[in-house]
This record gives C-alpha cells, sequence and structure tokens, in this order.
C-alpha cells in the first residue's frame, strides 16, 4: 500500500504512459480522443455549448523539461472551449494566457478564447475582469476559480507576509471572484461555479505547508455555505481537490526545492499515488467540466476528488 510519509510535496505530476479516464456513462455524454498527445477520452457535454466561462489562472508557463503539459486553469480553458463554450481566461502574466490560447487555437481552430491580464487578488483587477467578460459575451454561466500556490513552512517558520499572500492568491481570489460574478449569475437564475481546492485542505501531506493546506480547507467550507445560500437562485458551487498533479507547476518545485532535478521530484511524486502515477491537468479539467455542466445538475455544495487514490490510504503503518 502506498504510504502517506511517501507523498513528498504539494503539486505536481509526470509522463507515464496516459491511462484511460473513466468519464460520466450519462446517456448525454459522448466522448471523444483530443487530438493531441494528451489522450485522454473527455467528455462532451451538449449543455454547455455557447455558455460563457470565466477561468482564473488561465496561464501556460514556459516549460523547458516537459512543454507538452497544461496548467490546470489552461487544461479546462482547453476543455471548455472544446465544449463550445465562449472562454474568458485572465492570468497574472498576459504573456502565459496567450500561450494557452495559441494552444488551445493549435487544436481547435473553432474555439473561442479571449485573455486579458489581471491579479485577482486586486478587487479592481477583478471588477474590470468581469465587465470586460460582460462588454464581450453579455452574461456570464461558468466561474472556475483556479489560482493558487503554495510555500513551505509551518506556523512558527514562515514569515507572515508569506502566509498572508497565501491567503490571498488561494482564498481571496476566490472571494472576489463570486462577490462579482454571483449577482450576475443571480440575475440570470443560473449559473455554476468551482473552486480549486488540494487534497492538502484534507490533512497533512507529508510536508508543512501550512498556508496552502489552510486555504485549501477553507475553500471547501466556502463552497459549500456558498452553495446552500445560492441553491435557491439556481446557482451551483463545488470544489474540486486535485491530488499531485503534473502541471508546469512541478517544473518550478523542482528548481526551488530539488536542485533543479525534475525526473527524482516526479519519481517521488510518483511513487506515493496508488495508481502509480501523478494525474495531468486533463484529468482535473474533466472534473471540472462534468460539475458545470448540466449533467452534475444536482450537484451542489459538495467536492469531487481527482486523485489516483491517494486519499482512500489511512494509514502507513503495518
Ligand atoms: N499541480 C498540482 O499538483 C496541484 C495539486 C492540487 C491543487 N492544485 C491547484 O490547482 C490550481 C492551479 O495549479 P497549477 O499547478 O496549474 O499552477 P500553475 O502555477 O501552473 O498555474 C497557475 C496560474 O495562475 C496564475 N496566477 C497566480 N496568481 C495569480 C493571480 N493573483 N492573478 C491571476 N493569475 C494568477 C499563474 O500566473 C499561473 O499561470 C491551483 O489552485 C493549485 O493550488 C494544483
Amino acid at each position: 500500500m502506498a504510504s502517506l510519509s511517501k507523498i513528498p510535496t504539494l503539486c505536481s505530476n509526470f509522463i507515464l504512459p496516459l491511462r484511460p479516464l473513466v468519464c460520466s456513462t450519462l446517456s448525454n455524454v459522448r466522448h471523444y480522443t483530443l487530438p493531441s498527445r494528451n489522450r485522454h477520452p473527455v467528455a462532451l457535454y451538449n449543455d454547455l455549448k455557447d455558455k460563457v466561462a470565466l477561468v482564473t489562472g488561465i496561464g501556460q508557463a514556459q516549460q523547458t523539461v516537459d512543454p507538452s503539459q497544461w496548467g490546470n486553469g489552461a487544461a479546462a480553458a482547453k476543455l471548455l472551449a472544446n465544449n463550445g463554450v465562449k472562454v474568458f481566461g485572465c492570468d497574472l502574466h498576459l504573456k502565459d494566457a496567450e500561450r494557452t490560447k495559441q494552444r488551445i487555437l493549435e487544436d481547435n481552430q473553432d474555439a473561442i478564447v479571449e485573455v486579458w491580464e489581471a491579479d485577482v487578488t486586486k478587487s479592481h483587477d477583478v471588477s474590470a475582469v468581469v465587465q470586460r467578460v460582460l462588454d464581450k459575451f453579455s452574461r456570464i454561466d461558468i466561474l472556475v476559480n483556479n489560482v493558487g500556490m503554495s510555500r513551505p513552512g509551518g506556523p512558527a517558520d514562515m514569515s507572515v507576509d508569506a502566509f498572508r499572500s497565501q491567503l490571498e492568491v488561494n482564498l481571496t481570489s476566490t472571494f472576489l471572484c463570486c462577490h462579482e460574478v454571483l449577482p450576475i449569475m443571480e440575475k440570470q437564475r443560473a449559473g455554476a461555479i468551482t473552486v480549486t481546492s488540494s487534497i492538502a485542505g484534507l490533512g497533512y501531506i507529508g510536508k508543512m505547508h501550512i498556508g496552502y493546506s489552510t486555504t485549501k480547507a477553507a475553500l471547501l467550507n466556502f463552497a459549500k455555505c456558498t452553495a446552500v445560500q445560492y441553491a435557491p437562485k439556481g446557482i451551483r458551487i463545488n470544489a474540486v481537490i486535485p491530488g499531485l498533479i503534473r502541471t508546469p507547476l512541478v517544473e518550478r518545485l523542482a528548481k526551488e526545492y530539488q536542485a533543479g532535478n525534475y525526473e527524482k521530484l516526479v519519481k517521488r511524486r510518483d511513487e506515493g499515488v496508488p495508481l502509480g502515477r501523478q494525474g495531468t491537468a486533463m484529468e482535473v479539467a474533466n472534473a471540472t467540466l462534468f460539475l458545470v455542466s448540466d449533467a452534475a445538475s444536482y450537484i451542489t455544495g459538495t467536492s469531487l476528488t481527482v486523485d489516483g487514490g491517494v486519499t482512500a490510504v489511512v494509514s502507513n503503518k503495518g
């Protein structure tokens, strides 16, 4: 049995043979294979066509070791666009957001994707982005709160500034986006929102990242309480809980904490997962896609864990 102590650090993932992802068996769902290297079956939900989505952190940082990987926000944008959703993505780094747009259009020339530079920890930036989406598409049906970051350290050794910055990026960003978007969805009498938590929000995962773990846990309750308040208004909100996912973040983690040894970090992360490998951003995005589609019309105030079985392990002794 995989041990929790072997789960090395928060985010990541890596190559490995891509295994088929089992998607919903609902009758209105068709499947197709992405025409690129990411060969996961991806669901197509008919109800998503022509909807409008705002995705935060859509950026695709330039990778050197493994450029085929996607960030979680970028992957969500791609799968939404492939379902006919008009996607508006924002990111701190416009160049990275533009890269995602290019990658989406490379596979699907009909995709509708707009990108914008914004820091979603700043309320005026969030207001401006939301106004921009309305100017462009007149409505917002889907909000994917994706931005997040982690810093190592516990309550005594982490600087106050580092802790506060994680509150801002991981939690305040989601509050600000919901603060602006919920009244719009309320007028529409419909909407679907996801927040991006992490298995680190469920407990200790082998390393101290107190700011990350605390904020990712808080997001789960944010989703639950908001879901109850907005259920009568036809708005659903759920959390996605990714495990160890191989995004561009992993390359950065290797540089920052593993002296650039990407392969070693990948191996360690793979070893901690019962399925024997880290997940891909597309596998996380498939969960997001399901939750914002009408296939999940009776699902609100809950979470979907995408972790290859990591959190099914309850003991590392014995
Ligand atoms: N990669 C993993 O293993 C993993 C695991 C669990 C949860 N997650 C969560 O998934 C989400 C995305 O992670 P990722 O691995 O794709 O990360 P990433 O760093 O590759 O991508 C995040 C994107 O968000 C952007 N961003 C950061 N702060 C921003 C801000 N203030 N305003 C606007 N944009 C901002 C970054 O520029 C980047 O493009 C995060 O919430 C992360 O915590 C990731």
